[in-house]
């Protein structure tokens, strides 16, 4: 099996170019963020209200966890239940933001992870692919852009919705959140040192993804690997 991993800053398109290489190269694309995101769900369905050890630790053993890919979207289930339709509302990104620091959670997680990856060619996502998920991975992809590039597009995507934050909160926010991910105890975002640093401040994302894909060189047709 071929596993890419894509990790890197928040905006600085990491999802697109995943998505695209995966497109391109006929393989899975992982989002690792939705199965925080699907068990930040079932914790807040249960009302169990703020996370803390012991109600994480009661939670994690009480979980059935499974992530499937109908026409090529992934489904995030929790015992059962097909969270994918809830992932992206604002309160679950909250509760994922608590959630994710419990080693006891990242540890289920990481055997979902390494699991799919054993049996799939996939392009996987997240923050620590590189480093913890995937340190085999046979590529491995570090995705940045400047703070304002990355705020400027950010701010393009909500500009005219109701409302919508300034650049400069945009901005403010965006700092915020890298410090937060630089700096956190657990699986911090860093590059792993085997990363390719990939700067997307001047290109397309086509650009990104052929380059990506130059440096792979997998055939296409038969994703032979030739180097
Ligand atoms: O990438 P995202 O916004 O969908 O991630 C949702 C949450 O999960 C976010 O708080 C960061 C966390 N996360 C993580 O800790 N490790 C990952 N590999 C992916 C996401």
């Amino acid at each position: 099996m071929i596993n890419i991993a894509i990790d890197g800053h928040v905006g600085s398109g990491k999802s697109t170019l995943a998505k695209g290489l995966a497109k391109k190269l006929g393989f899975d694309m992982f989002d690792t963020g939705a199965i925080y995101r699907g068990l930040a769900c079932e914790f807040m369905k249960r009302g169990l209200g703020e996370p803390n050890q012991e109600k994480i630790e009661n939670f994690i053993n009480s979980i059935d966890l499974k992530i499937e890919f109908i026409d090529d979207i992934e489904h995030v289930y929790v015992n059962g239940f097909d969270y994918t339709p809830y992932l992206r509302l604002e309160e679950t990104s909250v509760m994922a933001g608590k959630v994710s620091p419990f080693i006891i959670l990242r540890k289920k997680v990481l055997e979902i992870q390494r699991e799919f990856a054993k049996t799939h060619n996939v392009v996987m996502e997240g923050r620590d692919i590189g480093t913890e998920v995937l340190p085999n991975a046979d590529y491995k992809f570090f995705v940045t852009a400047s703070e304002e590039v990355r705020a400027k597009r950010r701010f393009d995507q909500m500009k005219g919705k109701p409302n919508a934050p300034t650049y400069e909160d945009v901005l403010r926010d965006l700092r915020e959140r890298d410090f937060r991910d630089e700096h956190r105890e657990v699986s911090p975002l860093k590059p792993a040192k085997d990363s390719i640093i990939i700067d997307s401040s001047n290109q397309t994302l086509d650009e990104t993804i052929q380059k990506c894909l130059e440096i792979i060189k997998i055939n296409e047709q038969n994703l032979k690997k030739v180097f």
